[in-house]
């Protein structure tokens, strides 16, 4: 096939025979998809074709065709971007924000590998203030780009990535399959260059070059993001057909060879002494790189290292965010308004006049609760020496983790004597029932439950959200409009939405920017969400407490809603096998445990939960390790000391082969694994019958599926 032909080498006569064929294929493609909408080739492989047409046309081009698909102004515009799942997910990084944090990090893994006094030899490297991209090569060939996403799924941006300038479209000797993941940003130059063409058009200004680079990456005419200069650093990779090295500076600097940019500033340090002289360095030079940072990010250098730390649900363990102290600006507090959340939570948010903190404006802060406002942590201890916060004061403000922002200080000297404490309301603003603050809690409720709207909302906004139903096109502001007509005030009325006023959503056209085709997509991404797997539709439910790791536990532990629902329909007073069960499960404690029993034996709450299962197939458990291990399924509790390898390490292992690792030893325990000094937990392991295995045969058990 001529695919094989690199363009390098075609001849004239190659090239055109290879033009028109690519032509035929691309034109018929392009109608296929935008005018017949019915794609006949994928995304990705139209990506791949589209770009060796340039290729050659770049090479050649006199022998260019009238009819190329390179001078239609990329593809008719889209109103999407189509969805991609990544093979690898794509991570986030927890931060550190002082060296304390650093050397609890660095603890924590000498801890997990047990490396007690070893130093450990990090990556140090700044972190690019921009967004995530993963790009994918196979056989050298850019074939697609994709943006994070939730991590799990993100958007094919690949026509906006290829007029990244700093990007090779092809790369020699590569592995067959490379995903290269680095940061899109934008230099301080281009985005001022940028800012000054959008005032010149009358258009909006971008806040900052974070904000520029992420509206032109995901700008859905390439022709516009062509416009807009971005570029990319390497940093780290997803899918490979193999590796690229042993360390991770070494993957970086193969990343280098295979022609990516690369940051000058990565350095290798061993241990948290010559970390923090190169974050003094980074910082230093902050000011000066012509691009923003926000902070330098850590990564064990020893790939194999790596491996053996594995990552949590959303960070991987062996690197951190070592964050930048915030920006504090000064300004007027105008009012403190109460905001009610879906578990009811009275949120008071300071009102702020405008004002630029590390180069966007911010007009509102919170104000956590209660207590913080008039000078006291949750323990009852002071804060700010004790100064309250009033309406009217000046404040300082800057943004924790550099996205929300918060209040640090207030500035007496400019109190006015006139000014009042702030007096916190004690009925919910939004259906005046009675806000109550439970013993040892800093929060006040609201105790409307279901008769208070702000929290059905705000429980309807939740359940639409990323991470829990992800609706296209169901946002906050749209829910809000379809409770305010009474059209859906319950999860369930979104699955019978279309049934119901499927017609009735025409009357909202030209009104309230519905149209008969945006009304169709949304009925078809509502359709789409019908089957939903099971940790998904847990975190859904918005129940106190339950986050989605917690969602993503409970839905491992149980594998399937009937499993789920059936165990915690038989738990009776807190207690009994099913109680034990629960509270066996590591990472979930008895606080959570009761907010999540409580919430499905409620009557009302259960009658809500029950409608919504009916709309809905919900998914076993998406079980992404090895289902095949000996020990997949399989209940194991580690106890004793364990000498060939650290418990968290051995945990982390456990896990990667589907079993499920609990703290404490039932009758449904199936394997307890027992170092020297086991006591208690290994004596019940006997007296119920539970299998026991030592530390060696444990590994050798595991060995047989981990090779
Ligand atoms: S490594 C598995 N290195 O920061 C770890 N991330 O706050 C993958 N970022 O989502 C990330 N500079 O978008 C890494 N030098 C760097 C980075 C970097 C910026 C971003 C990245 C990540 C976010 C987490």
């Amino acid at each position: 096939m001529n695919d094989t032909l690199s363009v390098e080498k075609m001849t004239n006569a190659q090239a055109l025979v290879e033009l028109k064929r690519l032509d035929g294929i691309l034109n018929n493609a392009n109608k296929d998809y935008h005018v017949d909408d019915a794609p006949s080739i994928s995304d990705a492989n139209y990506d791949a074709l589209k770009i060796r047409n340039n290729e050659i046309e770049q090479r050649f081009p006199e022998l260019k065709l009238d009819s190329s698909v390179s001078d239609k102004v990329g593809a008719p515009v889209s109103d999407t971007f189509t969805k991609v799942r990544h093979n690898v997910k794509m991570l986030s990084l927890s931060n550190a924000f002082d060296a304390k944090d650093v050397h609890e990090f660095d603890a924590r893994i000498r801890k997990f590998l047990g490396l007690d006094s070893q130093p450990i030899s990090y990556t140090s490297e700044p972190k690019i203030d921009g967004l995530s991209l993963s790009i994918r090569y196979e056989n050298g060939l850019l074939i697609q780009a994709t943006t994070r996403g939730d991590g799990s799924v993100g958007e094919n941006v690949t026509q906006n990535a290829l007029t990244i300038c700093d990007l090779p479209h092809r790369i020699n000797n590569a592995p067959q399959i490379l995903e290269v993941r680095g940061e899109v940003y934008m230099s301080h130059d281009d985005f001022e260059r940028l800012n000054n063409r959008q005032i010149e058009k009358n258009a909006k200004e971008f806040a900052n070059p974070r904000n520029a680079a992420a509206g032109s990456l995901r700008q859905l005419d390439p022709s516009i993001s062509a416009s807009r200069p971005l570029k990319f650093f390497a940093y780290a990779w997803g899918e490979l057909s193999a590796p690229l090295s042993t360390t991770q500076a070494g993957a970086v600097e193969a990343l280098k060879n295979f022609g990516f940019s690369t940051n000058p500033l990565t350095n290798i340090c061993l241990g948290p002494k010559e970390v923090f002289l190169h974050y003094e360095s980074i910082q230093s030079q902050r000011a000066t790189l012509g691009y923003d940072i926000d902070g330098v990010v850590y990564k064990v250098n020893d790939l194999s290292l790596q491996e053996k730390l594995g990552f949590r649900s959303t960070t991987p363990r062996w690197a951190i965010a070592h964050k930048f102290p915030a920006e504090i600006a000064e300004t007027w507090l105008e009012a403190i308004e109460i905001q009610v959340g879906r578990t009811g939570a009275l949120s008071p948010v300071a009102r702020l006049k405008p004002v630029t903190v590390g180069g966007v404006v911010v007009s509102n802060a919170t104000l956590h609760n209660e207590d913080y406002i008039s000078g006291r942590d949750s323990k009852g201890e002071l804060i700010r020496d004790g100064r309250d916060i009033r309406v009217g004061d000046w404040v300082e403000v800057y943004r924790a983790g550099d996205v929300i922002p918060k209040i640090r200080d207030v500035d007496l000297s400019k109190r006015q004597p006139d000014s009042i404490p702030f007096s916190f309301p004690t009925i919910c603003p939004e259906c005046n029932s009675p806000a109550e603050r439970e013993a040892g809690d800093s929060v006040a409720r609201c105790t409307g439950g279901l008769i208070c709207s702000a929290q059905a909302v705000q429980g309807l906004t939740h359940f639409v959200s990323r991470g829990a139903f992800d609706i296209d096109g169901l946002g906050a502001k749209q829910v809000e409009q379809f409770f305010d007509l009474g059209w859906v005030s319950e999860p369930a009325d979104i699955f019978t939405l279309s049934a119901r006023f499927g017609s009735g959503l025409q009357q909202l056209k030209n009104r309230d920017g519905w149209g008969e085709k945006s009304a169709e997509k949304l009925f078809a991404a509502i359709e789409n969400k019908r089957q939903i797997p099971l940790n998904k539709f847990l975190f859904g439910l918005g129940i106190r407490h339950i986050g989605e790791t917690t969602a993503s536990l409970l839905a491992k532990y149980y594998g399937s809603w009937d499993t789920f629902i059936h165990a915690i329909d038989h738990i009776t007073d807190f207690s009994g096998d099913y109680w034990d069960a629960l509270l066996s499960i590591d990472g979930i404690g008895e606080i959570l445990a009761r907010a999540l029993v409580s919430t499905f034996h409620a009557t009302k709450q259960r009658d809500v939960i029950n409608s919504l299962v009916n709309q809905l197939t919900i998914q076993d458990a998406d079980v992404n390790s090895d289902n095949n291990s000996p020990v997949s399924g399989k209940i194991v509790v580690f106890t004793g000391s364990l000498e060939l390898m650290t418990r968290a390490e051995a945990k982390a292992r456990a896990e990667t082969l589907n079993a499920k690792v609990s703290g404490s030893v039932s009758k449904r325990t199936d394997i307890v694994v027992a170092g020297p000094g086991a006591g208690s937990k290994a004596k019940k392991a006997q007296e119920l019958g539970v299998k026991i295995l030592t530390e060696q045969e444990w590994l050798d058990l595991i060995s047989s599926s981990s090779a």
